[in-house]
């Protein structure tokens, strides 16, 4: 339980709130470079601002605020040029720092252009997702985590707007009671509703002995957020990790929760898929795709979509509501690894307001060639043991991947589609 002081202090991102300057402390990732390919001009929501994502006929990238400075013209609307932005409506054109650098119909020598400037902010493309940093000079480097790096491989990237607060999202990584629950009881109770009884998985039955959560799984801050552990005769083993602040990874990808403002949620789904070796290819463009809702506008659930993790998460987490009240909530022994998150994110906000640098701000290239994510360690990815892993994912956001569906296709026939659920 919270007090809506922290509740409000832990969810709420404007430029002038704590953990909006937090958050700006990061680079986030705002689209495919293939969505510029198809329309080079993009709005995009960032940390409560409403900007304009573009590439310009050069090839450079800019991210400028959403207005024009003249008469307010939204510049979603504003046609790329050799360099920069032109407003539709009267021709202003800005550059990528904000400047306005050219005003048409003023005379030539006018000085006025150069006392004109609109809000810009450093945008960067890796392995073909665009990343945006919203936060004090100088910005630190880009994150070269593991999988953006890995060669010889593959890669796509879907993106979901979520009408929830980020936290809901980051606070699932460490709730792992889910797992039986909702990927396996209302799951077995999906797939009923979805007339595919036989799709049902054996897991929890409520009547059935079993062993508490806590037996089971364990939580630890580590260097870059906190881990999960499941508990083994053997010991502790790392099962995934929370990275600090907003970024999940399991197996082979990252899952960005991208704030777009106190209500609205980018997930982002970046993930890595070892080369076929009957077939490796060079991939010139990282393409993208879509993971429609999972809830309704009037908030029902949508069956064809709740077949799978994916889809099970995104009900609950926009079934708590647009921020959930942690004023009553009530936490239980299952809930440690929550609470464990919730004091790093306490002690991270300090450091910030005393004037330092969060956690996995990165300035050192030598130490951001490979940041690498355990439990991986830095092996090459390999095709052995994927393949089984990949059909795993023919449901979920993952059914939207054009490179699982032609692995599905290619593997098992396009009937795998409807195939088992992980
Ligand atoms: S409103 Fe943009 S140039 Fe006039
Ligand atoms: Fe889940």
């Amino acid at each position: 339980m919270l007090t809506a002081e922290e509740n409000e202090l832990f969810t709420r991102v404007g430029p002038d709130t704590p953990l909006g300057k937090l958050m700006r402390w990061y680079w986030h990732p705002i689209a495919a470079a293939t969505q510029l390919d198809e329309y080079p001009v993009r709005r995009v929501k960032l940390l409560g601002e409403p900007l304009v994502l573009y590439r310009d006929r050069s090839g450079n990238l800019g991210l400028i605020g959403d207005t024009c400075a003249h008469r307010r013209v939204n510049l979603g609307f504003g046609i790329p040029e050799v360099v920069g932005l032109r407003c539709p409506y009267h021709g202003w054109r800005y550059d990528g720092s904000g400047q306005c650098v050219e005003m048409p119909e003023e005379a030539k020598d006018s000085s006025f252009p150069s006392r004109v400037q609109i809000p810009a902010y450093p945008v960067k493309e890796l392995a073909g997702v665009i990343f945006a940093y919203l936060g004090p000079d100088p910005a630190p480097l880009l994150p070269n985590w593991d999988l953006f790096v890995a060669e010889n491989v593959l890669h796509d990237v879907g993106f979901q707007v979520l009408d929830c607060n980020w936290l809901q999202i980051q606070e699932n990584d460490l709730d792992p009671a889910h797992l039986e629950w909702l990927h396996g009881y209302f799951s077995n109770y999906a797939l009923e509703r979805m007339g595919r009884p036989d799709l049902k998985r054996k897991r929890r039955n409520p009547d059935a002995e079993h062993t508490p959560i806590n037996q089971r799984r364990d939580w630890a801050v580590y260097e870059q957020g906190v881990m999960n552990y499941a508990k083994t005769p053997d010991g502790l083993r790392e099962v995934r990790p929370s990275i600090f602040p907003n970024v999940n990874s399991f197996t082979t990808d990252f899952m960005y929760r991208v704030p777009m403002d106190d209500e609205h949620t980018l997930h982002v789904f970046f993930t890595t898929y070892p080369q076929d070796p009957e077939s490796p290819t060079v991939q010139e463009k990282v393409p993208y795709y879509i993971v429609p809702p999972a809830v309704d506008a009037e908030m029902n659930p949508i069956w064809a979509e709740l077949d799978s993790n994916g889809g099970q998460d995104n009900m609950v987490w926009v079934a708590q509501g647009p921020i959930v009240d942690r004023t009553k909530e009530r936490l239980a022994e299952s809930d440690r690894g929550i609470l464990m998150y919730r004091d790093l994110l306490r002690q991270q906000l300090q450091i910030v307001e005393d004037g330092g640098e969060p956690m996995n701000v990165f300035r050192d290239p030598s130490q951001n060639t490979c940041v690498i994510v355990p439990p991986r360690d830095g092996s090459p990815l390999t095709w052995e043991g994927h393949n089984p892993g990949m059909m795993n994912r023919i449901t979920g956001p993952y059914k939207h991947s054009p490179i699982v569906n032609a692995m599905v296709e290619k593997y098992q026939g396009k009937d795998a589609l409807e195939g088992p659920v992980h």
